[in-house]
């Protein structure tokens, strides 16, 4: 491995954190991430398999310390766990820290022992209600019971789970308690995240449905007593831990708390696009660059062009009642 300079960016933040969307496709289709009719990628503009885990370890090379896979949903990925052995060989070479994934649970059941045994040892899953129905209802196409064997599974294969459930007023508001309280008995982690302005979910609708986190917090905190904890994961969610319980709650509020001036993050999707920041459309074309040499010289130096433009934050802002900064990408696009 090269010891090249760290990628740093304009504002002083270390680029340590890749996070990587290996395909477009999904087997569920949440209302606030697709429609139900999607028109996906073809195959030949997707990066192989052996080109994914050329810009990895190109990224890896220059300081990037924390992957994590997702999609779509990463594990209908064709031959994926190819992929993911490939980049165990960087874990066992201590230049990557943390190898990890964020999926909608669907296959876990197929696939976590592997990913346990080559090296991951936490993955994060979407699940926004414990109600079958409306499981059925917010997915379209996912079923919780296949889910929750998944997540069984993780456990059992011995990965932490934690658990993203996007707050949806008229939705999930009515499930606080009970979303917290299988958490606990489960020992999974979980956070809440704030649904962003992303895809085609109309703007009535998603107004209508956005739950802030304070608000939801301080349902919270009359049962709870809540502790703030200092700790960062290299994420943007902030964590508290609910005395009663001793379990810990994350909070991601891109709406009401900028957490942009922490970003230690870039995205690459899965037809090679480096995007430097979620809530912006600039990015970089880097299948060009790797297709055009053998050698990453050339795919470094527009790896490095790409970060001395990363912006300092994002725009979406609901506090008008109205939504700025509204991206047409959707999020299975750059993976959340
Ligand atoms: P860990 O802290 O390692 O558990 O991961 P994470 O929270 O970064 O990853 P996860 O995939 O669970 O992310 C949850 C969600 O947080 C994402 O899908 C996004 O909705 C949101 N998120 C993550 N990073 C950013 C970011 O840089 N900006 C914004 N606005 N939202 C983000
Ligand atoms: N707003 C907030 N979170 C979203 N996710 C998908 N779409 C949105 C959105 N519009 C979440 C998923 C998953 C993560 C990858 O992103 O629920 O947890
Ligand atoms: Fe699939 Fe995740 Fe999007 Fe749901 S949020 S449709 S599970 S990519």
């Amino acid at each position: 491995m090269t010891h090249a300079a760290p990628l740093i960016d304009p504002f002083a933040r270390p680029i340590k954190y890749l996070r990587v969307s290996v395909t477009d496709r999904c087997d569920f289709r949440c209302t606030y991430c697709m429609t139900e009719h999607m028109t996906f990628l073809p195959k030949k503009e997707l990066l192989t398999l052996e080109e994914l885990d050329r810009m990895c370890t190109s990224f890896i090379g220059l300081g990037v310390e924390k992957l994590r896979i997702t999609g779509g949903e990463p594990l209908v990925r064709k031959g994926i766990m190819t992929f993911f052995e490939g980049m165990a060989r960087h874990l066992q070479t201590g230049a990557l820290r943390e190898l990890t994934l964020t999926t909608n649970g669907s296959q876990l059941v197929r696939f976590s022992q592997d990913l346990a045994d080559l090296g991951v040892k936490r993955v994060n899953v979407s699940l926004d209600t414990l109600d079958d129905q409306k499981f059925a209802e917010i997915t379209r196409w996912g079923r919780l019971p296949q889910v929750r064997k998944g997540i069984d599974a993780a456990k059992a294969a011995g990965l932490r789970v934690k658990i993203n459930a996007v707050a949806l007023k008229g939705f999930n508001d009515s499930e606080l308690f009970d979303i917290v309280d299988w958490c606990a008995r489960e020992d999974h982690d979980l956070t809440f995240i704030e649904v962003m302005p992303m895809g085609d979910m109309s703007e009535e609708a998603r107004l209508g449905s956005y739950w802030p986190l304070a608000d939801l917090r301080k349902q919270l905190a009359a049962r709870f007593t809540l502790t703030d904890l200092p700790e960062n994961t290299g994420g943007p969610a902030r964590y508290v831990r609910l005395e009663e319980t001793g379990q810990k709650v994350g909070f991601i509020t891109p709406l009401t708390h900028n957490f942009c001036e922490s970003c230690n993050r870039v995205r690459l999707t899965c037809t090679g696009e480096l995007f430097m920041c979620l809530g912006q459309e600039d990015n970089a074309d880097l299948r060009a660059p790797l297709r055009a040499s053998p050698d990453n010289a050339l795919l470094e130096q527009v790896i490095r062009a790409a970060i001395s433009r990363k912006p300092k934050g994002h725009d979406f802002d609901y506090s008008r009642q109205k939504v700025d900064g509204q991206m047409s990408r959707h999020m299975s696009h750059t993976g959340g």
